[in-house]
């Protein structure tokens, strides 16, 4: 017995790196065991808000079930898929955008920020799929019946407006599905090498899938305090990025590499040195898993069409029970 059914979806919308991981797929390893997991690389979302140019999408779709099996999922004990391989999403979609008020989706604060945000990049997103972004999510979510959301904080709202739109739902044709209810990752915001969130949109991220030598050259390239001019400075690491990642990726001597950098016994270039040698160490595991992975494409593709399969059993069912409530069967 689990203890539940969990979705979540990511986005393929380019390299996968260390925030992506620490702060969602490492939860999502550890969730596996515990309880039913959908886990969805969710296409058709990317193209909400990137649609012109749709010729990396396999690719990006490839990598990221590279980089989530590389991490630890395991493709029997979760059903993982691709979104718009399960076109029940598209009808699911299409008959809660009939009953959702406009007003509901427009005034979800993503809404706006990001068609502004994105606005002023010279990116026009006043798209009806673009507001219907969280309609979308709502169809992924419900069509399992999932009761528990692994998210970041950023997708409350949208899981506010799912319960909504569910409970609409119930109300107006049968109680056929469950409120979803939001589980949030522990874990804090990884920082970038520029100290700011790490994110692709920065240019600051760490890919997931960087060699032991990336992964070296983007370590010397952090920022670190930026007071301590020479080998002989006293440092203070509370406003040092490497110090933070330390914390994460070297708990076990984080106090001693605070003191030293206190004191200046140890520099910038050995520090960095230090935190590159146990990250590469902490992350060996899954880059042989992923570079084992990588001499198979044949296999990702066939984990991706059987995760499909069986998410397609389930999202059938549910699609009948709707058509049935709805009197369009
Ligand atoms: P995004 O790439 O922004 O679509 O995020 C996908 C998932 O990774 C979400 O669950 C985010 O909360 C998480 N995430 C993204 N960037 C970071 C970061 N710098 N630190 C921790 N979690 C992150
Ligand atoms: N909107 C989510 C994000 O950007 C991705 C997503 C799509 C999702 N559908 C979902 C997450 C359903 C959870 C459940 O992170």
């Amino acid at each position: 017995m689990t203890k539940g059914r969990i979705f979540s979806g990511m986005q393929p919308s380019g390299k996968f790196h260390l925030g992506n991981y620490m702060g969602a797929l490492e939860n999502w390893v550890k969730l596996q065991h515990e309880y039913e997991c959908f886990f969805s690389i969710v296409d058709w979302h990317a193209l909400t808000s990137s649609y012109e140019d749709t010729s990396k999408i396999p690719e990006r779709i490839h990598e990221m079930a590279l980089d989530w099996l590389s991490a630890g999922l395991d493709p029997e004990r979760n059903v993982i898929f691709v979104q718009s391989h399960v076109k029940e999403h598209a009808e699911l979609h299409l008959l809660l955008s009939m009953m959702t008020p406009l007003s509901w989706l427009e005034r979800v604060p993503t809404y706006k920020d990001k068609l502004q945000q994105l606005g002023v990049q010279g990116k026009d997103i006043n798209t009806y799929g673009f507001l219907g972004y969280p309609e979308l999510m709502t169809a992924d979510i419900i069509l399992y019946k999932a009761d528990i959301i692994p998210v970041g904080e950023d997708q409350l709202p949208h899981l506010e407006l799912s319960r909504e739109i569910v409970r609409r739902f119930n109300n107006l044709y049968q109680p056929i599905f469950p409120e979803p209810k939001p589980s949030l990752s522990k874990s804090a915001i990884l920082p970038g090498i520029d100290g700011r969130k790490m994110s692709k949109s920065y240019g600051n991220e760490i890919p997931f899938a960087a060699s032991p030598d990336e992964l070296r050259a983007r370590v010397r390239l952090m920022v670190t305090d930026p007071n301590r001019v020479k080998r002989t400075d006293l440092g203070n690491p509370d406003v040092c990025t490497v110090y933070t990642f330390h914390k994460i990726f070297n708990a076990e001597q984080s106090n001693e590499i605070a003191q030293s950098c206190r004191q200046a016994t140890i520099g910038c270039v050995d520090c960095k040195k230090c935190l590159a040698d146990k990250m590469v160490n902490n992350l060996a595991d899954m880059h042989v898993r992923r570079q084992e992975l990588e001499k198979n494409p044949g296999r990702v593709k066939e984990i991706l069409v059987y995760g499909g399969e069986r998410a397609r059993v389930v999202a059938a069912k549910t699609m009948e029970e709707v058509r049935q409530a709805m009197n369009l069967a």
